[in-house]
């Protein structure tokens, strides 16, 4: 067999996405690109790797083995790639983060110190939630993921760098928002506006209020911290947000955070990756400077700014 390293990553992600469409679109290639190199790559194995039932493609045994090799390869030249940037040391090399969408509010400030510090590293940042966070570290697609609480049963190894406070908010002429000490119970008669399933801060709210016997009425399900912002200030619900999204709106007096017993939650914010990996020089550089400077540096600026 003369098989090409393109051709195996053209047919990793195909497989992997079961989508000529969507490996193309994460390639940055044309779809009849992608469909040539596998094309060419079932030449050179001598056997179908795909079958197509109605519009779904699905892998064939020959498929399924050379899928296999190909992450096996994949992973083999991504460690390669992490030696070689330690020999060149934390001034060069690819630094690849997932962040959850509500970590998004302060990742960027981090990395532009960091930047700062190592001008010379490409950072690839994906924001993203909970649930796509733990599919992208089993499939060890990227060096860290910072998020809230890991999961117990993952084979992760996590350290928490800073408090996540989960906060009620809402506009500021709510008849809610000039009281103090507001019985969790009185919460009951509030409509609430949620994150969708697979967000780690609603998953953390539902919790919370199962645990304190609370009942939780959703209004509606919004995919975005910024969106459930401006439907609170348009007198839609009550929000339930980290308090980490919410600087701005603080600060212009465009929200308010009730002050409820029992509030906030507390969470942390943690950096992962799985246990056994082996990180790039600059990925332990990054997490060496998440756990020791990022609760300071982020402080320091709420303080400046407020
Ligand atoms: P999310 O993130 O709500 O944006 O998913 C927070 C978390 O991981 O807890």
């Amino acid at each position: 067999m003369h098989l090409t390293l393109r051709q195996l990553q053209v047919f990793e992600a195909t497989a992997r996405l079961l989508s000529f469409r969507k490996a193309a679109e994460e390639l940055h290639l044309s779809q009849p690109a992608v469909s040539m190199q596998i094309k060419q790559l079932e030449e050179n194995v001598g056997l179908p790797l795909f079958e197509k039932l109605g519009k779904q493609i699905y892998l064939t045994e020959a498929g399924r083995e050379i899928y296999h090799y190909s992450r096996t390869i994949g992973q083999l030249l991504g460690e390669a790639d992490t030696v070689i940037d330690g020999l060149k040391g934390a001034h060069q090399g690819r630094l690849t983060i997932a962040v959850a969408s509500t970590a998004n509010y302060f990742v960027p400030t981090l990395l532009g110190v960091f930047h700062e510090r190592f001008p010379g590293i490409t950072v690839s940042l994906d924001v993203t939630n909970r649930e796509t966070l733990l599919q992208q570290l089993t499939e060890n697609v990227v060096d860290l993921v910072v998020m809230g609480q890991p999961p117990k049963t993952a084979d992760l190894n996590a350290g928490a760098f800073m408090e996540n406070p989960l906060v009620i908010v809402a506009p500021p002429d709510h008849p809610l928002a000039t009281q103090s000490n507001i019985p969790f119970k009185r919460l009951e008669d509030e409509v609430f506006l949620t994150r969708e399933r697979g967000s780690g801060t609603r998953s953390a709210i539902e919790r919370f209020f199962n645990q304190h016997d609370v009942q939780l009425t959703t209004g509606m399900e919004i995919a975005s911290n910024e969106a459930i912002k401006q439907s609170v200030r348009a007198g839609l619900g009550l929000g339930l947000l980290s308090r980490d999204t919410l600087d701005m709106e603080l600060a212009l007096d465009k929200l308010v955070i009730l002050d409820v017993e029992d509030f906030p939650i507390v969470r942390h914010w943690y950096v992962m990756h799985r246990k056994g990996k082996r990180l790039s020089v600059v990925a332990q550089a990054f997490k060496q400077f998440l756990l020791e400077e990022a609760n300071d540096l982020l402080h320091k600026a709420v303080a400046h700014t407020s």
